[in-house]
């Protein structure tokens, strides 16, 4: 690539708290540095349609508060697998990455900033096969991203959740009933157990771990003949009964076709038609949905996003291509992006090493210790 002092810039993948943060910190170092920032509108999509805006310190500023993207996001797009359905349902994929390439050289663009998740990360690692000088930044709620400790993103859900919690507490007790909150995470448990442990759910069930519906009742009754008239569970969307599968649907025009989603009303009709003859308990449920990715943006989200922002420029202006910027600890570091998606094929999404709750994680052995039950 052509050495001019121009970053692009693409916020891939669903959205979440804490990207703005991202692109306001890289705008500001790239800035300081000499670079001129361009922003691909809609993730890859702007790539291939070479839509972009050029941000600068002044439309930047002050962004990192608000949720979502000021350049859009896409989670359907993959320029080395172009999907495209046609009347009959069948799915046709093409390779558009040359499109792409040949943009990113009219605009004189010497390095691509990539803001996403694993499916987006693949993606950057098949543009740095054909040449392109990619460092990527990992974006996920669902904090699924390996070789990283946090994602940003995640701690403003986690906030949404317990607040969500909190609410279905009190309608719950006035009504003695078992309130049952689905929340996002994809096939990592992590949103439902420390946003379920923040806001005092009394089950927490989680992809990593099958459960028992009938072991779900006997906890649930038992806790009723103590005396609790009124119980909560938090369930991952990728929670999956013994012996079962994930609840969801397939839309076709996704990379990731598994849309999951409609575990909290399975279980609420199953625990309902068993519980309701014991206990006379009533069982509720509520799906939080998209609100977890929205709203402002907390604390905690817009200084990751700044950290990683800015030390994602630092790496560019000092050409360590190739990486995405974690955090271990107290340190930033650069990881090949191959560690984290793999070394696989081009155009295939490698959804690889996910990181998911370990049996053994400190929230897990809090949670046991505090009584509530994860279908272990
Ligand atoms: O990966 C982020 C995520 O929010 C998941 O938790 C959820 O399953 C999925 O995206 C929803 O995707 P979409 O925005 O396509 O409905």
């Amino acid at each position: 690539m052509e050495n001019n002092k121009r970053i692009g810039i693409l916020t891939s993948g669903g959205d979440c708290s804490g990207l703005n943060a991202v692109i306001e910190s890289v705008v500001r170092t790239a800035s300081i540095n000499g670079y001129e920032v361009y922003g691909f509108k809609y993730g890859y999509d702007g790539l291939y349609a070479n839509d972009y805006v050029f941000l600068n310190d002044v439309n930047v500023s002050n962004i990192s508060c608000i949720g979502g993207s000021i350049i859009g996001n896409s989670n359907k797009t993959n320029l080395f697998a172009y999907r495209s359905v046609d009347q009959e349902g069948n799915v046709h994929c093409l390779d558009v990455s040359d499109i792409a390439i040949e943009n990113l050289k009219k605009d004189g663009i010497s390095a691509l900033i990539v803001v996403g998740g694993d499916g987006s990360m693949t993606s950057a690692r098949d543009f740095m096969r054909k040449g392109i000088n990619v460092v990527c930044v990992p974006k996920t709620v669902d904090n699924d991203v390996p070789y990283t400790d946090r994602s940003f993103g995640y701690s403003t859900a986690v906030f949404h959740i317990e607040k969500a919690l909190s609410a279905l507490r009190t309608t719950g007790e006035s009504h003695n009933r078992v309130m049952v909150l689905e929340v996002m995470g994809r096939h990592a448990g992590w949103l439902a157990l420390e946003g379920g442990i923040a806001g005092n759910a009394d089950i927490i069930l989680l992809p990593e771990i099958k459960y028992n519906l009938n072991h779900i009742v006997d906890f649930l009754k038992d806790r009723f003949d103590k005396g609790h008239k009124s119980s909560i569970i938090c369930v991952s969307e990728g929670a999956e009964e013994e012996g079962g599968s994930v609840i969801g649907t397939i839309d076709k025009r996704y990379p990731d076709s598994v849309k999951l989603g409609g575990i909290g009303a399975v279980i609420t009709k199953r625990i309902e038609e068993k519980l309701l003859p014991m206990t006379g308990q009533e069982v509720r449920n509520t799906n939080l949905g998209y609100i977890q990715r929205g709203g402002e943006t907390n604390a905690i989200d817009r200084v990751l996003g700044f950290e990683y922002g800015s030390f994602a420029v630092e790496a560019v202006v000092k050409g360590q291509f190739g990486n995405m910027v974690s955090i271990r600890g107290d340190k930033l570091l650069l990881m090949p992006i191959t560690d984290i998606v793999g070394d696989g094929p081009t155009g295939e999404t490698s959804h690889g090493g996910s990181n998911v709750v370990k049996k053994d994680n400190i929230l897990m052995q809090t949670a046991r210790s505090l009584g509530i039950y994860l279908g272990e």
